[in-house]
Order: C-alpha cells, then sequence, then structure tokens
C-alpha cells in the first residue's frame, strides 16, 4: 500500500493514483464526462443551477478532484476534512478569486473580499460591533414584523420569498444602523436582483480563475446595479451619525456596512424554506405550535427546526479557497494553487455525515451521536460568519412572528428544489396564501 508524500511540485494525477489506494482516503479521480470542460455546454448548467455539475457520488464520499476550464479543483465533502482545512491560517489557505471578482462589485472595500492585515482590522472592528448589536432592539423588531405582516394580503397568492427579503432587510437594517423608516424596498430588491444575475453568470468562472477578460464587463454592469443600493446606505449612515448614534467604529466603513447588510440573505432564504417546510408539513407545525409547551420548550423545537432548515439549505452552499503553498491535510498534501471547494451543501448531504441526509427532521438534533464537523452553515475557522447570533436571532424572531399571527397556506403541496448561485434558492416561487389571525 503506497502513502502519499509532500511533493514540492504538484503533480495531481500522479497523486491521485497515489493516494487512491490509501485506506483513510480514498480519493478517486473524477473525469468530468467528455462535454466538459467545453464553456458553451459548462456555463448553462451553471447558471442554471451549479448543483448539477456534480455527480451524484461527490454525496458519499469524502472528497474528490473536479477539472474545470483545465484548472484543478478539490470538493470537500467530509466534515472533519473540511474543518482541519478551513482552519488553517488564512496565509495558507486565503480567500480565491470567486470571492475577490465575483463579490467585489457589490462588496466594495469590505471585510468579505478583503485578505491580509486590511481583512484582520475589519474583522477585529466587525466582531465588536457585532457583539454589541444584541442591544440595539430596543424592542423594535417585534412592531417592524407586525407592521409588515398586517399589510400581507389574505386573499392573494404571493411568492412567499419575495415577502420575506424587504422583512429580512428591514430587520437587518434596524440592527446594523438603527433605521427606522420605511426602505425603498423594490428599489433596493431590484439592484439586488440584477447583480446577483450579472454575478451568477460568471461566477463559477471566477472560482476557477478563468482568465479576467472572460468576465471584466460585468464588474462594471454589476457595479451599475448596485449603485442605488450604496447611495442609500451611504445615506443612511450620515443621518445615523447626524443623529448622534455613533454606531460603528473608525475603521466601519460604508462598504463594511454593506458587507454586513449582504447577511440579509441568508436570513431570508432560511426563514423562507424553514417556513415552506411548516405550511407543507401539518405534524411540523403542530410539534412546533402545540398549545401546551411552554415558551421555553417552544424556542428549543423552533431552534431545532432552524438548524435542520441549515442543514438542508445552507444558504451559502459554496465556500472556495485557493492553497496558497502546499497544504498537508490528512494523509495527502493539497498543492500549491489548488482551488478548494468546501461545500456547507455537500457537507450536510454527504450520507457519510447523515443518516437519512435528504429528510428534514430536527430531532436529529436531540441526538448525542452528531458529529458537529459535519454542520457548518456558518463556516469554520478565521472567517467564519461573525453574524451567526444575529442570524439565528432574526431568523427566529421571523419565523414566530409569521407563525403566530397566521397560518400559511401554499399552493402546490410539493417543495421545488434548491438551486444554487451564489446563495441556495428555491428554484421555483414558493406560492402561498396567509390567512391572518381573526381579531388581530
Ligand atoms: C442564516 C444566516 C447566515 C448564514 C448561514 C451565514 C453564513 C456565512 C458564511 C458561510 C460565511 C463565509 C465563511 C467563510 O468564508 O469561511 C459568512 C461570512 C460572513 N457573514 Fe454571514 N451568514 C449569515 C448571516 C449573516 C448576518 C446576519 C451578518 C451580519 C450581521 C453576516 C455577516 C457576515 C460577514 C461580515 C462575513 C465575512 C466574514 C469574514 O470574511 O471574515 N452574516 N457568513
Amino acid at each position: 500500500m503506497q502513502v502519499a508524500r509532500e511533493k514540492s511540485s504538484f503533480d495531481v494525477e500522479a497523486h491521485c493514483a497515489e493516494t487512491a489506494t490509501h485506506p483513510n482516503f480514498p480519493i478517486e479521480v473524477f473525469r468530468h464526462p467528455t462535454s466538459w470542460p467545453r464553456l458553451d455546454k459548462w456555463l448553462p448548467t451553471a447558471r442554471q443551477n451549479a448543483l448539477a455539475l456534480f455527480p451524484d457520488k461527490v454525496l458519499h464520499e469524502p472528497c474528490s478532484w473536479h477539472s474545470l476550464l483545465g484548472k484543478r479543483l478539490l470538493i470537500l465533502s467530509d466534515g472533519d476534512l473540511a474543518t482541519q482545512f478551513l482552519k488553517r491560517p488564512s496565509k495558507k489557505a486565503g480567500l480565491s478569486n470567486l470571492h475577490k471578482r465575483i463579490l467585489s462589485p457589490a462588496m466594495g472595500d469590505g471585510i468579505i473580499v478583503n485578505d491580509g492585515p486590511e481583512w484582520k482590522t475589519l474583522r477585529r472592528a466587525g466582531l465588536k460591533a457585532a457583539s454589541h448589536l444584541k442591544d440595539r432592539t430596543n424592542g423594535r423588531e417585534n412592531s417592524i414584523l407586525q407592521k409588515h405582516i398586517d399589510e400581507w394580503s389574505i386573499a392573494e397568492e404571493f411568492n412567499l420569498l419575495d415577502r420575506i427579503v424587504p422583512l429580512s432587510i428591514h430587520l437587518l437594517a434596524h440592527r446594523l444602523f438603527g433605521f427606522d423608516g420605511d426602505l425603498p424596498a423594490s428599489m433596493i430588491l431590484h439592484a439586488i436582483d440584477q447583480h446577483r444575475k450579472i454575478a451568477e453568470d460568471y461566477g463559477f468562472l471566477d472560482a476557477v480563475d478563468a482568465p479576467q477578460w472572460i468576465t471584466s464587463d460585468r464588474t462594471t454592469r454589476a457595479k451599475m446595479a448596485l449603485a442605488p443600493i450604496r447611495d442609500f446606505i451611504e445615506t443612511e449612515i450620515s443621518e445615523a451619525q447626524l443623529k448622534n448614534q455613533q454606531l460603528f467604529s473608525q475603521e466601519i466603513t460604508v462598504d463594511f456596512i454593506i458587507n454586513m447588510m449582504s447577511g440579509y440573505e441568508s436570513v431570508a432564504i432560511t426563514s423562507t424554506w424553514l417556513l415552506a417546510h411548516i405550511g407543507n408539513e401539518p405534524s411540523l407545525k403542530r410539534w412546533l405550535m402545540a398549545p401546551n409547551i411552554s415558551e421555553d420548550e417552544f424556542k428549543d423545537r423552533l431552534t431545532k427546526a432552524i438548524k435542520e432548515t441549515l442543514r438542508l439549505y445552507p444558504p451559502l452552499p459554496f465556500i472556495f479557497r485557493k492553497a496558497k503553498e502546499n497544504i498537508k491535510l490528512g494523509g495527502f498534501v493539497i498543492g500549491k494553487g489548488t482551488t478548494v471547494c468546501v461545500s456547507p451543501y455537500l457537507i450536510h448531504h454527504n450520507t457519510l455525515n447523515w443518516s437519512e441526509a435528504s429528510s428534514f427532521d430536527p430531532s436529529r438534533f436531540e441526538r448525542s451521536d452528531n458529529n458537529y464537523s459535519c454542520f457548518l452553515p456558518y463556516g469554520v475557522g478565521a472567517r467564519k460568519c461573525i453574524g451567526q447570533n444575529i442570524g439565528n436571532e432574526l431568523i427566529f424572531q421571523l419565523v414566530k412572528s409569521v407563525l403566530r399571527n397566521g397560518d400559511l397556506k401554499l399552493s402546490k403541496s410539493d417543495l421545488p428544489k434548491p438551486r444554487a448561485g451564489i446563495s441556495l434558492r428555491p428554484s421555483e416561487p414558493i406560492y402561498t396564501k396567509y390567512l391572518a389571525n381573526a381579531g388581530e
């Protein structure tokens, strides 16, 4: 039996041949269909649903190699390996071009697209700000939620995500800069939607470091699409500062706030998937809303249901990194320059990590045999999400308010499949009616 040894110059084929027989690490070379990586075949699939790019076997194996556009892409779908990898210092496992090139038109010069010392400063300031945000609710969040939910039409069918997104944006804007008014939601949503379309058109090319000339045009278009939202946030922050609400420290700029605001998407998608499951599964609703349970028990049940939603539908399905030097992992070496995809989606759906991986079962979070390194919706390590607590709290409040104020009736009994772009959204609208509680 051969065991992989560190090499100075990395040869993927030779490496895979060596490690294929390692007992603890059965890497197999994944050979893509012959039509790949031709762009005309590959790109439409990536645009439609990036999950379709991966063969089923990545859901049953710890890792596999992909080859795209002649570049090597290592997909880690084992939680322990992924955790070990993400815990490496950022100078070894740094940001990939995906972050820099897709996200920078939207994220400017904020924490999400930065690396190195600048990122460290922003991260420190961001963690400090996040720890204060808990005290900023002033009891207003419930009334913001109530006001919006009261406006939901009873008779009309609506797309659930479309209704949840403005709620999520309002809640987060309130937390972040004390914003209390009415957001020009349609303008903001249009801008975000435009940006998503533009970014997703080329996103997966960036992930594998496609040449800049293929993708440069969309940077200009995306910047234009995002201009209104940047202007809006800039005005709001200066107004908040004028009102003497010195919200953030010096390092925190408009770009930083925009980076934090982008957390609205994950909050909205998670709340939508969970409400859709509740609307679709009467037994889940009976369990959550049982009349005789205490408030603590309700909190416990809803928290488990949120975790299960984040497991099945991690809002950020892929985290990309680039190995900046050779990195030893388990029994093998990831060669310098390799793009590594740690996929919360694949890890959460991998049958090696979770039993009955594709079924929605909040009670799995009661079991002691769970391996929590296989649950990473917020990422792991140095760049782990700094909005984890806020995200959990906002999803909790949002879902609780919708459930307690009325009844969701989904128009179709089947939920759509998830579609992966930059985030994991429903592949089709989830049409819903909302019957408000009588007399409230
Ligand atoms: C369901 C809710 C959310 C989920 C699942 C989520 C997930 C994630 C993930 C997977 C990352 C990337 C980790 C990595 O690259 O290794 C991330 C980064 C980040 N998230 Fe969240 N997020 C959520 C909500 C939020 C909220 C509400 C905020 C702001 C208040 C926020 C702010 C950030 C920031 C600033 C980063 C960048 C951190 C860095 O690069 O150092 N997130 N998030």
